[in-house]
């Protein structure tokens, strides 16, 4: 039994409306939905929207969407598998528990990328013994790292010859799965490996599997790091490298530590600041504070105290006190990482620096305080601006009413004053998103490619058209290239929603939002003439935007000239027959 099969099943009994009825108060008819105030924002009108005819709901407020399974995995917060079990007993349908997990097709893939990544760090590691190591063990010597945090975060080496993974992994597993790990580039259907005379640095998530990894050069190359591109389990948005490493620590302190390089977590482990973790080299996100959440309640953010490192802070507070943390900030001396601190000042002068970290306000008014040592008037109204920005993100009243009085204090500025700026930010902003509660992004999409997928899932038999010519370049937005591709390969439209989502788990908002918006076009206009015409309209814009690219760089080569004649007789071509 499958875990496509079980979910047909208990749509086949259950019906979606009941359901969310059972969680959510006040579910109305309009039309031919039901609408509610969403439960997983808060909202004064209703945005939550079910379909019965449909079977999913969707929330165009905070962008949440999915089917009973989902929905009743989002509400009770345990995962598909649970809920589907939860369903299935409530529908007094029979589930093999074992078997369970590994069905789902690309629950499976995903397990076998995560596998493969984890042999290729074995065998990554096992390379550190290696004779062609010699300078990336050197390199890990300088940097002061030993034995045991070389085994504790399982570095390694990539030698520099270009298919030595490949060769390793290529007897033991098929070349489109490999292709989908990242760790190899293909050109001419050949492959070759990405990572070549590095340090390998693997990054795990929260459950210890191996995610991606971090590459730095041995010598002086560039770029320094090298990571694995993004893929279906690797979202740098989401994983935070040492996070695995910290978890037992960072549940007992309630509180964790952000640095920005791979080595300075590393080397913080080292001297036992065992809570501390990083980005990826990617700014500090909503979801990397949503995730801490779960584990912590204050943050502090180890930054360069050049411009970028403190504006960088100042964001990660911002982002993490929406997201109900408490954020602390340290600046560095500048031009000094926590890798280079601990090696030449120790792990004294570390901690010392840890407990006079300051909370975001105090950081904010220092900062001020130390660029100016008179206010002007105008000056002063900047700063209390600057600061109330932060202040109004808080949602708890006293560490609120304790923010406004220091300000107070600071500027000798009224109490009242501040809190009435304070106040004017909070509603401008329309804090709108609860506690604990994400609004998931939206991918940008031109009204055009929305047209033609909402096309594609009213008749997905249109797809047929697709297949005349027409490129998937032509698409501007990486989500309608994946989703037209989805629609190209597709063998039959059994379960066809369920079938995109698990494959694109990510977009399973933004797809559920096309599913609703694509049910209120008239079938009439869904026609062959009109997709084709569609597709004309993309490719138009497409030479367009081509065209425009040749002409703003002038044309330099005779074969530049020859694209750029082609491309305008595409173009005429095209404008004849729309
Ligand atoms: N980073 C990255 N890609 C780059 C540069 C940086 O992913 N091309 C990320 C890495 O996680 C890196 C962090 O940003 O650790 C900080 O970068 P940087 O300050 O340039 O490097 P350091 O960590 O100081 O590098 P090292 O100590 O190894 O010299
Ligand atoms: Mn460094």
């Amino acid at each position: 039994m499958d875990y496509f099969k079980i979910a047909r099943d208990i749509k086949e009994k259950i019906d979606i409306v009941d359901i969310v009825s059972f969680y959510v108060k006040d579910l109305k008819k309009r039309g031919k939905n039901y609408i509610a105030l969403c439960p997983f924002h808060s909202e004064k009108t209703p945005s939550f929207t079910v379909s019965r005819e449909k079977q999913i709901f969707y929330c165009f407020g905070c962008n949440n969407g999915g089917d009973v399974i989902s929905f009743v995995s989002k509400i009770e917060n345990i995962s598909k598998i649970q809920a589907l079990k939860k369903l299935a007993s409530m529908a007094g349908i029979f589930i093999d528990n074992i078997k369970l997990e590994e069905e789902n097709p690309y629950e499976k893939e995903r397990k076998l990328i995560k596998q493969i990544n984890m042999e290729a760090a074995l065998i990554y590691n096992s390379m550190l013994k290696s004779s062609e190591a010699k300078k990336a063990i050197e390199f890990l010597k300088e940097k002061g790292i030993k034995e045991q945090s070389i085994l504790n975060f399982m570095l390694g080496y990539a030698p520099s010859y270009e298919n030595f993974l490949y060769n390793s992994l290529s007897k033991k597993y098929p070349k489109d799965i490999l292709i989908k790990t990242s760790l190899f580039s293909t050109s001419f259907g050949k492959l070759t490996d990405v990572f070549r005379d590095r340090i390998i640095i693997p990054i795990r998530n929260i459950s210890g599997d191996i995610v991606g990894f971090g590459a730095r050069t041995v010598g002086n190359e560039n770029p320094k790091y090298l990571n694995t591109q993004e893929n279906q389990i690797f979202i740098k948005r989401r994983n935070l490298f040492g996070l695995f490493n910290s978890l037992t620590q960072i549940r007992k302190e309630r509180k964790a530590i952000i640095v920005e390089g791979y080595f300075d977590v590393i080397l913080m482990h080292q001297y036992l600041f065992t809570i501390t973790l990083s980005t990826m080299g990617t700014a500090f996100s909503q979801e990397h504070a949503h995730i801490l959440k779960n584990y912590v309640d204050e943050i502090i953010l180890m930054f360069d105290s050049d411009k970028a490192g403190i504006n960088a802070a100042i964001k990660a507070a911002d982002i993490s006190i929406e997201e109900g943390l408490y954020p602390k900030v340290i600046v560095l001396e500048e031009g000094i990482d926590p890798d280079e601190l601990l090696i030449t000042k120790g792990p004294d002068a570390m901690l010392n620096l840890i407990n006079n970290a300051l909370d975001i306000i105090s950081f904010k008014i220092n900062l001020i305080k130390k660029k100016n040592t008179e206010l002007s008037p105008d000056k002063k109204n900047k700063a209390v601006e600057f600061i109330c920005d932060t202040i109004a993100k808080e949602r708890n009243e006293v560490i609120r009413m304790e923010w406004i009085k220091n300000v107070s204090k600071e500027f000798s500025v009224d109490e009242s004053i501040i809190k009435k700026i304070v106040l004017q930010k909070t509603k401008s902003k329309n804090i709108s998103i609860q506690k604990n509660q994400i609004t998931l992004i939206k991918p940008e999409i031109s009204i055009i490619e929305e047209n033609l997928i909402e096309m594609l899932f009213k008749n997905p038999s249109l797809a047929e058209i697709l297949k005349n010519g027409f490129e998937i370049s032509y698409l501007e937005s990486e989500f309608s290239k994946k989703i037209v591709s989805f629609f190209i390969g597709l063998k039959d439209t059994l379960n066809l929603e369920e079938k995109l989502i698990s494959q694109y788990p990510d977009y399973e908002n933004e797809i559920l939002r096309l599913i609703l918006k694509s049910q209120n076009i008239n079938d009439e206009t869904v026609t062959p003439e009109n997709f084709k015409k569609t597709l004309l309209i993309i490719e138009k814009n497409y030479l367009e935007k081509e065209i425009k690219k040749i002409k703003e760089k002038n044309i330099s080569s005779l074969e530049e000239l020859k694209k750029y004649n082609e491309l305008i007789l595409k173009l005429k071509n095209i404008n004849l027959s729309i």
